[in-house]
């Protein structure tokens, strides 16, 4: 079957946060074969590549025309006339095209959107689901990680901890999964309204609660009282995104929680009590993003827990690499736009897998109701996903492979306890 892309067109549209984002159509034999709305981050870690905005006053600086620009006048002419299947030649052509490293020529905004839309094009042109279409062994529903109490950089509370998570990891499928988190939602809503009037419900950019805590301490202690009062607490194991490079005083070199400075030591200790105190299933960026040896100390000492590099590794291999030979953290946050192309995604994903790291596929806390991720984690069996709590442009994922479940019938898996090697 000969196939051609016939136009790459993109355009702002708008994301959860009402900031403009690309938004990519790949046209494939005069037809429209594949979309993508790409995600943004605000809790970014420093090695990610680089998105093109436009500053100036139009969108208080966050518009993407110029992104939208190099879509349509530099990368979509290159691909026309290529075939939407060639995805490894196609993404090393656009990192050719950019030929800075990071993407900030381009964007990693208007690279990201290209790559996934020339993706799923292929995937409507050979008449397979994207997952499908991905791996033809693709049979894993994740096990989610849902961010119940959220802090940091995706809040307006003073919570330093950007999100405190449960992972249904004893339900049977997903769906039980979700009805165990949402349920404990429900809970968790009437204890903070009571303890701090309604406003204290308010949600914060992934739609969990930002209630008026700080520190580690309280947010569990209320969490926990909540999992207790559900009756799931044997269902269910903690995890926390702690986002720690953005608690941490880089001029002073010190973490900086609940108004105390902390050295290293102290903030290793914190998360060691909490593994004793609580059954803690994954700990995402415990410590900043520099600091290899610190996660390899952590991760020696939290035999049995999933640390997680997200600002530390940016979905990047070299990183992760580096991370690997240090013996820091033991799993990657996968988000494709960290890094910018689909094929370099996933060979992050496929070393960390043969370096035997656990990989958990994400969210961006600025994000859309194009639900790829969901088909993303399917395809690559990673066995865990981080996608949000309430708000449509996260319940639209869960919803997503909810379907894909479905239509996997009794050939899908739902890891539970095995989320980090679900094969
Ligand atoms: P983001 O980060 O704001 O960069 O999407 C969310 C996270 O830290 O997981
Ligand atoms: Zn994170």
């Amino acid at each position: 079957m000969v196939c051609t892309i016939t136009d790459v067109r993109a355009r702002e549209i708008i994301d959860c946060r009402g900031f403009p984002t690309v938004e990519v159509d790949a046209w494939v034999d005069g037809d429209l074969a594949g979309r993508t709305d790409v995600p943004a981050g605000r809790s970014t870690g420093k090695r990610e590549a680089v998105e093109v905005r436009d500053g100036g006053r139009r969108w208080g600086g966050q518009g993407v025309t110029k992104a939208v620009g190099n879509v349509m006048e530099i990368i979509g002419p290159a691909l026309i006339g290529r075939d939407p299947r060639d995805q490894r030649a196609i993404d090393a052509l656009l990192c050719e095209l950019d030929g800075t490293g990071n993407k900030s020529k381009l964007g990693s905004n208007a690279v990201a959107g290209v790559s996934l839309s020339v993706a799923k094009a292929a995937a409507h042109v050979t008449g397979l689901p994207f997952y499908k279409y991905l791996n033809a062994n693709a049979h894993v529903i994740p096990v989610p990680l849902v961010n119940l109490i959220n802090g940091g950089k995706l809040t307006s509370n003073d919570l330093e901890i950007q999100e405190f998570i449960v992972m249904p990891v004893g339900a049977s499928d997903l769906l039980e999964g979700l009805q165990i988190c949402y349920e404990i939602n429900i809970i968790l809503h009437d204890l903070i309204v009571d303890r701090f009037g309604k406003i204290g419900a308010n949600v914060g950019d992934e739609g969990g609660f930002a209630p008026p805590l700080t520190g580690i301490r309280e947010p569990m202690e209320m969490l926990s009282t909540a999992v207790n009062a559900s009756g799931y607490a044997d269902k269910i194991v903690y995890g926390l995104d702690a986002a720690a490079s953005h608690w941490y005083d880089w001029e002073r070199g010190v973490y900086r929680m609940d108004g105390e400075d902390m050295a290293r030591d102290d903030v290793i200790d914190m998360y060691v009590k909490l593994c004793e105190a609580y059954p803690f299933g994954s700990i995402e960026d415990p410590l900043m993003e520099d600091d290899l040896e610190g996660h390899a100390i952590l991760t020696s000492k939290l035999d049995g827990v999933q640390i997680v590099g997200d600002d530390l590794f940016t979905t990047n291999t070299e990183h992760i690499r580096r991370g690997v030979e240090a013996g820091a953290a033991n799993a990657i946050l996968w988000k494709f736009n960290q890094v910018g192309t689909l094929t370099e995604a996933l060979d992050a994903a496929e070393f960390a897998y043969r370096s035997g790291y656990g990989v958990q596929v994400s969210e961006r806390s600025g994000e859309t109701e194009d639900t790829s991720i969901a088909d993303l984690a399917v395809a690559l069996n990673c066995g865990q996903i981080k996608t949000g709590t309430t708000r449509s442009e996260r319940t639209g994922k869960y919803n997503q492979l909810l379907r894909i479940a479905e239509e996997l019938g009794s050939q899908a898996r739902y890891p539970g306890r095995d989320f980090r090697r679900p094969i």
